[in-house]
């Protein structure tokens, strides 16, 4: 219906705790856009026929997060090449009746670090990931389309990492948890990619006093905020950078499809979905 208010959604199963809707009905609000964004929660049996009622009820697209992002992506039309490169989509624009799929997270990754530290260049040196998730796959391959020399992945279970590596070939290596400490010094952007830290969850019981002073200490957990990993860094007097922003920046490029205008990530955004 030409006119009428564009409607978009984050789906997932459970979905109570998104905070998708703060971020979108924030930009929506600002820019004076009639447009609504909900919370719609999908088991997974439910999931591809939740899919195509959106379509057919005039949808402009969705946000798809866990544990429906695979599944996004198999029930795709068309996919961009990063959404294919990792394997999973989190952004679903609906056009002509097709379901276009696209992976943002890896570019609100390194969008986040960009506006965070304005010195970083990807191409600098190499960059050390914890964890071989579905968080670390987007990261790792926005690295490698941002121009990292070299990724190395350490994980828990060092089957995962090196799995991983041998997706994404040469340009990732995989190392054991206890080569740490060595490779620290070598690192000029440090990741935790595992939910390590995170309220509620064990500790990230990792020295990064070793690294270079020009490295910067990137976390993907935001609750809390600021992490021991990043206290530390703080501490070391290296410049660090929270996960809020990885979030905030994820949203942009779906919000920009549906509504028609490209939204900015600023500070009054942050206290919105903060405070909340
Ligand atoms: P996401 O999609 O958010 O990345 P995930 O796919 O479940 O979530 O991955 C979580 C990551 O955190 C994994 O790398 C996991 O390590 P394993 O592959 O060994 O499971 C890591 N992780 C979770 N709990 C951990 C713990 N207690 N110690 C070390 N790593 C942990």
């Amino acid at each position: 219906m030409p006119g009428a208010p564009k409607k978009a959604a984050v789906v997932g199963w459970p979905i109570a705790h998104s905070k998708s809707p703060m971020i979108h009905g924030y930009w929506l609000k600002k820019l004076g856009i009639a447009g609504n964004y909900k919370r719609i929660g999908l088991k997974p049996d439910e999931f591809v026929k939740g899919i195509r009622d959106l379509v057919s009820s005039g949808y402009a697209g969705c946000n798809v997060t866990l544990p429906h992002k695979e599944a996004a992506l198999d029930l795709s039309d068309t996919a961009t090449e990063r959404a294919r490169a990792v394997g999973a989509a989190n952004t679903l624009v609906f056009k002509d009746g097709k379901i276009h799929a696209d992976n943002t997270d890896g570019a609100g990754f390194i969008r986040n670090i960009q506006s965070t530290c304005p010195d970083w260049c990807a191409q600098t040196g190499p960059a050390l990931v914890l964890g071989a998730g579905g968080a670390a796959r987007g990261i790792i391959h926005a690295l490698h389309a941002a121009g990292t020399p070299e990724v190395f992945v350490v994980n828990r279970t060092y089957e995962k990492a090196k799995a991983l590596s041998e997706f994404f070939g040469v340009s990732l290596i995989a190392l054991p948890w206890g080569d740490l400490s060595k490779q620290i010094p070598k690192t000029y952007t440090f990741i935790n990619t595992t939910s390590l830290g995170m309220t509620g969850q064990p500790p990230l019981t990792v020295d990064i006093s070793l690294l270079p002073k020009t490295a910067v200490v990137a976390d993907i957990v935001y609750t809390p905020l600021k992490t021991a990993l990043l206290q530390q860094g703080d501490a070391l007097g290296l410049q660090t950078v929270d996960g809020l922003g990885m979030l905030l920046h994820q949203a942009v490029p779906g919000f920009e499809a549906w509504f028609g205008t490209r939204p900015v990530v600023d500070d009054a955004l942050r206290h919105c979905v903060l405070d909340a």
